[in-house]
C-alpha cells in the first residue's frame, strides 16, 4: 500500500527549498521491532520534541525521552547527515523518516540445485545488520552525499517515467579503488540509507550480494544457466513493485579476469559463458524502476569496459586522509571509551576544534594533539586497518584489561610503527 504522502514530492519541496537557500534537515527515527505505533503518531511526537530543542549543532542523536510516547515506542531521534554548523530547527525544512530494523540478518538465496549452492547473500531492508555503517565510514569532499543525491535522483526519474532515449540515465553505480577502503560496506551503507530516505514510496527493500568471486570458483563447471536462475530468483523480488531492490555485484574484476583467462585459453570456455549471462541478466533487470545495480571493483585500472560503459555513476574510493584518519580513530577511542576499557572517560577535540586553536599544545589540546600525530604516521594505511589498529594496540602493547587514555595512545603509536614497518617489508618483498 502506497503511505498517504509521497516522499518524490517532499523530494521535489526538498531541491525548492535547497534552491531557495533554506536548510533541509533529515531526521531518522528509529522505532523498536515490536510497536504498533501510528508512524503519523511517532511524527508527531518526534515534532513535539524537536520544538523544544530550537537549536542543535550538527548531528545529534536523542536516546533518552521524557515523552512516555517515545520511550515506550522509539529507539532513538537522530539528526543526521547535517554540516558541522548550528541549525535552528524553527527555520529549517524537516524531512523526517520514521523506520523499523528488520532483525532477520542474513539469508542465503537459494537455488534448489545442490544443497551448498549459496548463490547470494539477501537482506531485507532496512536491516539491523546494516545499521551504523553509514555514519562509522568517513570520507572528504562530500563523498557519501553526492552518492546518495545521485543515486536518489536516479530513482526519482525512473519513478515518474521519465523517457530515457530523451535524457540517458540508468541505476547502475560503480565504486572502484584499493582494497580495504571501505566500497563494499559503502554500497550497503547506501542501500539501507535509501531505503530509508524512500520508505514512504517503498514499503521495504531488498539487498542482493553477489560475491563474484565465489560465483566464478562454484560455478565454472555449471555453464550460465545458474546464474540465470539466480537472476530469476532476483527477478520475483522486483516484481514486488512495493520493494526497492538492490543488487550488488562485488568484485567486478573477478569476472574480467575469468573472461581474459578465457580468451586467452588457460580457463574453459564456460567462463566467457558466465560472464556474458551475467552482463545480459544485468541489461534485463536494470530496465525496472525499482532496480538498482551496485558494482565494486578492487582495481582501478583494466576494469572490464563492459562495466565502466554500464555505470552511469563511477566513484573512485581512495584511501583517507589525515583528517578522516583521525575522526577514524576519534570513533573507535568514544567506542573504548564507552565500554570503559580505557578508564576514565577524557574529552577529545575533534580536528576542526585543534585547527581553530592553531595546534597550540596546552593541557586541554595535549591528548589530541597526540592523536593527531599518530593520524598523520598513519596515512596510506586503508580503513580497514585503521579499524583494527586500536584492537592490535591492545593486544599487543597493552598489559592491563583497562588503560587511561594516554596509555592507550601510546600503544596505538606503537602499533602503528609496527603496522608501517610491516607495510614496508611487504613492498619489498615485491
Ligand atoms: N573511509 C573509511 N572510513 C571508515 N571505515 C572504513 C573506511 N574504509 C574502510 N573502512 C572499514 O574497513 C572495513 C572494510 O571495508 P570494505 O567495505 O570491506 O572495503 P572494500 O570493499 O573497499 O575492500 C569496513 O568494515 C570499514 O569499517
Ligand atoms: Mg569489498
Amino acid at each position: 500500500m502506497r503511505a498517504g504522502f509521497n516522499l518524490f514530492e517532499f523530494q521535489i519541496l526538498w531541491m525548492l527549498t535547497v534552491w531557495s537557500n533554506a536548510v533541509t534537515v533529515y531526521v531518522e527515527v528509529l522505532v523498536k521491532t515490536h510497536s504498533t505505533a501510528k508512524r503519523e503518531d511517532v511524527k508527531n511526537h518526534v515534532l513535539t520534541l524537536l520544538n523544544r530543542h530550537r537549536m542543535v549543532f550538527g548531528d545529534y542523536k536523542w536516546v533518552e525521552f521524557d515523552d512516555d510516547f517515545l520511550a515506550k515506542h522509539v529507539v532513538s531521534v537522530a539528526i543526521v547527515d547535517a554540516e558541522r554548523q548550528p541549525i535552528d530547527l524553527k527555520s529549517c525544512c524537516l524531512s523526517i523518516h520514521v523506520f523499523t530494523l528488520y532483525e532477520d540478518g542474513v539469508s542465503t538465496l537459494n537455488l534448489e540445485v545442490e544443497e551448498d549452492l549459496s548463490a547470494a547473500n539477501h537482506w531485507l531492508l532496512p536491516a539491523a545488520e546494516f545499521h551504523g555503517i553509514w555514519e562509522s565510514l568517513v570520507y572528504e569532499n562530500g563523498v557519501k552525499k553526492q552518492l546518495l543525491d545521485y543515486v536518489s535522483t536516479t530513482i526519482f526519474f525512473s519513478d515518474k517515467n521519465v523517457d530515457s532515449n530523451l535524457i540517458a540515465w540508468n541505476r547502475v553505480v560503480l565504486l572502484h579503488g584499493p582494497p580495504g577502503t571501505g566500497k563494499t560496506s559503502l554500497c550497503k551503507a547506501l542501500a539501507q540509507k535509501l531505503s530509508i530516505r524512500l520508505s514512504s514510496r517503498y514499503s521495504y527493500g531488498q539487498f542482493v550480494e553477489i560475491n563474484s568471486h565465489s560465483l566464478f570458483s562454484k560455478w565454472f563447471s555449471e555453464s550460465g544457466k545458474l546464474v540465470t536462475r539466480m537472476f530469476q530468483k532476483i527477478q520475483q523480488l522486483i516484481d514486488d513493485k512495493e520493494a526497492l531492490v538492490f543488487v550488488l555485484i562485488d568484485e567486478v574484476e573477478s569476472l574480467t579476469a575469468a573472461r581474459n583467462a578465457a580468451k586467452a585459453g588457460t580457463e574453459p570456455s564456460d567462463a566467457i559463458r558466465v560472464v556474458n549471462a551475467v552482463l545480459t541478466q544485468l541489461d534485463q533487470i536494470k530496465r525496472h524502476p525499482n532496480v538498482v545495480i551496485l558494482t565494486t571493483s578492487n582495481v582501478t585500472e583494466k576494469i572490464d569496459l563492459a562495466f565502466v560503459d554500464r555505470a552511469d555513476i563511477k566513484q573512485y574510493i581512495g584511501p583517507p586522509s589525515t583528517e578522516a584518519i583521525f575522526s577514524i580513530y576519534l570513533s573507535c577511542l568514544e567506542e573504548l571509551m564507552k565500554c570503559q576499557i580505557i578508564y576514565p572517560r577524557q574529552q577529545l577535540l575533534t580536528m576542526l576544534e585543534l585547527e581553530t586553536m592553531g595546534f597550540q599544545e596546552s593541557n586541554v589540546s595535549e591528548l589530541s594533539l597526540m592523536l593527531r600525530n599518530i593520524a598523520v604516521k598513519s596515512k596510506g594505511l586503508s580503513g580497514r586497518a585503521l579499524r583494527k589498529l586500536p584492537f592490535l594496540a591492545h593486544a599487543l602493547f597493552v598489559e592491563t584489561p583497562t588503560v587511561t587514555l594516554e596509555t592507550f595512545l601510546q600503544a596505538m603509536d606503537r602499533a602503528v610503527n609496527k603496522q608501517m614497518e610491516e607495510k614496508a617489508n611487504l613492498v619489498n618483498c615485491v
